[in-house]
């Protein structure tokens, strides 16, 4: 490597998980040049992948990833007309077994606990918390949960505190949660579900959400035994989806040229789902296959007692109650 190709790879290594510039379509093919393609193994033989949200966007491209590469995957959406399309677009790819619909609505805990209770199989080896809203008003749902908390964090903590026995009865579990660059700019704040719906803002809410979801995967993976469940986040840039040009509109105006393709959104996810990230060190935050930072803005760090509230928050909303952290338990 030249002097001035070690200084740019240098100031890349430096800023890449913070800088947006990196988060667009260029960053990704830069980041990707530092990809192993050995990292991901071709055939999965069979391990099974409970995927949510995804008849389209990066969950739809998770899913069908995983398929590809040997996964028996659980496509969990809530509409069934579109699930069944996303489905069975995948199974003509990669065969019927490969691929599953079930149903069920993230926002809603009753439909959580009867997947939950009617899911037949014994072992869970991966599970994607993906579906995500960023609704522009407020919205309760039949819970009484502010939509985007419950979406993006009642209704996965829920579900994985659901599948906790299934996920440790894998020699390998992954559980990885979709958050968002978004969050970078915003402090842990439980008091925004509750404001009135004329100062609901859906960008800081959705903000918030993803900033939990990345705390949550490290104080779950403070729970459960060490080297059983791999805990983990990521944010998968800027993608062309759905979501972008519904919820984000002059955004996607300014940005489409650039913006990553669900696929390219979706490379870590199925790198932190399919390959073998270093199991020493779970609940990390992840962007384009390397551990990116979750606090560059110093003031947006919650403190200890935000943190425990979230998880007994969590727990309450979501009628669950997980361990201890290791070595606090009796
Ligand atoms: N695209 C980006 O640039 C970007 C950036 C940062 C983070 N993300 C995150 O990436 C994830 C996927 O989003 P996307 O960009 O791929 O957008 P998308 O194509 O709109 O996908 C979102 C998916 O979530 C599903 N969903 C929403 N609410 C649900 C619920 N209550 N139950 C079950 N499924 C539900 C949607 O299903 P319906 O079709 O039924 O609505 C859809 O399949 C989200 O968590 C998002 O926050 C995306």
């Amino acid at each position: 490597m030249s002097t001035l190709s070690s200084l740019v790879w240098l100031v890349r290594h430096v800023t890449d998980p913070v800088a947006p510039y990196s988060f667009n379509r260029m960053g990704f093919e830069l980041n990707a040049r530092g990809f192993d393609p050995g990292d991901l193994p071709e055939d999965a033989h069979g391990r099974v992948a409970l995927v949510t949200g995804v008849n389209s966007g990066i969950g739809y491209a998770t899913s069908r990833e995983l398929a590809r590469r040997g996964f028996r995957v659980w496509m969990l959406c809530r509409d069934r007309g579109r699930g069944t399309e996303a489905r069975d677009a995948i199974a003509r790819e990669h065969g019927e077994e490969s691929v599953h619909l079930a149903i069920v609505d993230m926002s809603s805990l009753a439909s959580i606990r009867r997947f939950a209770e009617d899911f037949a199989l014994e072992r869970v080896d991966v599970l994607v918390h993906n579906a995500g809203v960023l609704p522009d008003h407020k919205e309760l749902t039949s819970d009484g949960i502010e939509l985007t908390f419950a979406t993006n964090v009642v209704g996965p903590f829920a579900l994985t505190a659901l599948l906790r026995e299934r996920l440790s009865r894998s020699d390998d579990a992954r559980v990885v949660f979709v958050a968002s660059g978004g969050l970078y700019a915003q402090r842990l704040d439980l008091s925004l579900n509750d404001v009135t719906p004329e100062a609901f803002d859906g960008v800081r809410a959705y903000a918030n959400a993803k900033r939990a979801q990345v705390i949550l995967a490290h104080m779950l993976a403070e729970r459960v035994p060490e080297g059983t469940i791999t805990f983990a986040s990521m944010h998968p840039g800027w993608a062309d989806t759905t979501a972008v040009r519904t919820s984000l509109p002059k955004f996607h105006g300014t940005m489409k040229n650039v913006l990553r393709t669900a696929e390219q959104g979706a490379d870590t996810v199925v790198w932190l789902a399919a390959s073998a990230p270093p199991k020493g060190t779970p609940g990390l935050f992840w962007f384009d296959r390397r551990v990116a930072m979750e606090y560059p803005l110093p003031w947006t760090r919650e403190g200890q007692r935000r943190r425990v509230e979230l998880f007994a928050r969590c727990e309450e909303l979501g009628g669950v109650q997980l361990n201890e952290p290791r070595g606090k338990a009796a």
